[in-house]
């Protein structure tokens, strides 16, 4: 009998039974080192087309490609095991047809073996989502500000801050909700429009730059680290990691220049018989 506890992973119909209850957790990871850590306290992880400029330095996520995000996403399903790892569908890969977006979320399930995948646009996308839901891809829908169309957009700014501007991004939250997503990510948007979204749709609302009363939140893991040079207003950072990292790597240089490093400790000694050997020759160990 095997004594390891088998550990199941969160899947998107367990995302989808959250709506109304414990707050869904949720962040960015694009490396297994960052989503072995992020696993053992989220419910999602997103491979989001931000890693384009997080990873990549891109100014926006439009160049992003599909290997990209395959590979990435591989990474962060090998470093985690409970978490809900959702692979962002990138800009090109899912928009000319119903077909194609099967084609590349076929390509990112088979590849990636992640349980879900993200692609942005609310009414403009529902009959894809529908036709992705019933031939077996879990979707998660994304609305509100949507990153990718931001050469139509003209830049990233919050959405529905005038009341009259939120009947259209609230029937896009409810065509991704009846085309059957699973769960919608609701980013930049005025706090009571993305509370009304909450209250109207009847799937999980993900929020970033939303409301508080969404189903979940989500940020960029390297943005509330503190990682990141510049963050939209709706980041809060958890941490500082930018100097820390910055003193290390200084005193990683120093110590190299002045032969400080690698000391006794990081260099590897002969075996006691080879050195036996080359003591008899007369060779020095420092
Ligand atoms: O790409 C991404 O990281 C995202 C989140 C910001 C929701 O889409």
């Amino acid at each position: 009998m095997s004594t390891q506890q088998e550990i199941r992973r969160l899947t998107a119909p367990d995302i989808r039974a959250r709506k109304g209850g414990e707050p869904i957790v949720c962040l960015t990871s694009y490396h297994a080192h960052t989503a072995r850590l992020v696993d053992r306290y989220c419910d999602v992880i997103l491979v989001g087309d931000s890693l384009g400029m997080v990873m990549h330095g891109l100014e926006t996520t439009v160049p992003v490609t599909l290997d990209m995000m395959i590979l990435q996403g591989h990474a962060v399903m090998r470093g985690s095991k409970r978490a809900l790892v959702v692979v962002d569908m990138p800009f090109g890969s899912y928009e000319q047809s119903k077909e194609q977006a099967f084609a590349s979320c076929a390509r990112v399930l088979k590849e990636t073996h992640c349980g879900a995948i993200k692609l942005e646009g609310g009414r403009r996308m529902a009959e894809t989502i529908a036709f992705l839901v019933e031939r077996g891809v879990p979707v998660m829908g994304h609305v509100g500000l949507t990153p990718q169309s931001i050469n139509t957009l003209g830049s990233f700014r919050a959405q529905g801050r005038d009341e009259a501007d939120w009947e259209p991004i609230e029937a896009d939250a409810m065509a991704v909700a009846d085309a059957g997503a699973f769960s919608v990510v609701v980013e930049a948007v005025a706090e009571p429009l993305g509370r009304r979204i909450t209250e109207q749709i009847p799937i999980p609302t993900i929020g970033i730059g939303a409301s508080p009363a969404c189903d979940g939140q989500i940020l960029v893991l390297e943005d509330m680290l503190g990682l990141s040079p510049r963050v939209p207003r709706f980041v809060k950072r958890y941490g500082d990691l930018g100097p820390g990292i910055e003193t290390a790597i200084a005193t990683y240089a120093k110590e190299v220049r002045k032969r400080e490093f690698p000391g006794p400790d990081h260099v590897y000694p002969m075996r006691p018989k080879a050195r036996k050997k080359a003591d008899l020759r007369g060779l020095s160990w420092g």
